[in-house]
């Protein structure tokens, strides 16, 4: 309902019409699971537009891509000059995106692990919201094929991210998303300065802060057959210190502002 001056508020606002979905899918050493992934989409979603976000890849997966968009004018190829990780990549991506007038912006890793066939549940979901997350920590949402030592370090991630920036979500660090295009014009994309994994995390963050509507969507997470993950320690240590850095900030923020208010 419209509350009288043009805005909507809580439950009772409406969504307007998604516009043309384009899946975005970073890669860096997939030459094994490109051509199954893009296939998969194409087929799962044939209206949707697919991005290759290639690092470069020693292992030629920008070529083959190079290949798919050849035979399929929704394939295209975004080569950027080498590995500078996942938030650069999907940042130059969203850019690319925005530019060229989609209007849902889809995260979508390249190894099998978010799978195509689950996207329709996502866009249904984005209908009502203006961000969609792919959660493995909701009821319903599950991990196949992960080592447990590998499922702690995600659920401590999310865990931690929860508690220390104070977020009502559940999978926080996951990387299956969709956004309407206005919810990434409205995060501040040109000052995000993360660069692994907690890339996912901070755009969570800006969204919950900036008040848009998050929903979670239980997803079957399978890890991946072939090829190698990218994880490191460097990725971990950029998301421990980065999301403490963040919850301080906002503590002190609080505090500030409280302790202002005080002053007689
Ligand atoms: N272009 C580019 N550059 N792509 C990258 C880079 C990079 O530096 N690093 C990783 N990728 C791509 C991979 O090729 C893959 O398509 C996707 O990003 C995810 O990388 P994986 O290495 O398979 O990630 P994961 O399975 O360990 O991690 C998953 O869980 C994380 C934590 O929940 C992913 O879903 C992540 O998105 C998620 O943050
Ligand atoms: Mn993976």
């Amino acid at each position: 309902m419209n509350d009288g001056d043009g805005t909507h508020t809580g439950q009772e606002r409406r969504f307007g019409p998604l516009g043309t979905a384009l899946v975005i899918i970073p890669t860096y050493n997939e030459a094994e699971n490109i051509k199954a992934i893009v296939r998969r989409v194409r087929e799962a979603v044939p209206e949707a537009h697919v991005l290759v976000a290639d690092d470069n890849s020693p292992d030629g997966t920008g070529k083959l891509a190079d290949e798919l968009a050849v035979e399929d004018d929704h394939v295209q190829v975004l080569h950027r000059k080498g590995k500078e990780g996942l938030g650069a990549a999907y940042l130059a991506g969203f850019h690319w995106g925005l530019e060229h007038g989609y209007g849902v912006l889809v995260e979508m890793d390249a190894d099998g692990s978010h799978q195509p066939e689950e996207l329709p549940r996502l866009l249904t979901a984005l209908k009502g919201a203006d961000l969609v997350l792919g959660s493995r920590w909701v009821p319903g949402g599950r991990v196949v094929n992960w080592p447990k030592s590998r499922e702690f370090i995600s659920r401590g991630g999310s865990l931690y991210s929860r508690v220390a920036l104070d977020l009502p979500l559940r999978d926080i660090t996951g990387g299956y998303r969709a956004f309407r295009r206005e919810t990434l014009e409205g995060l501040g994309l040109d000052d995000v300065a993360s660069q692994g994994y907690c890339f996912q995390v901070d755009l969570a963050r800006r969204a919950v802060k900036a008040g848009y509507h998050v929903v979670e969507v239980p997803i079957t997470f399978v890890e991946r057959e072939l090829g190698d993950s990218k994880m490191s320690r460097d990725i971990l240590v950029e998301a421990l210190w980065r999301v403490t850095t963040w919850g301080v900030g906002e503590r002190v923020g609080r505090l500030t502002a409280r302790a202002k208010r005080a002053q007689p």
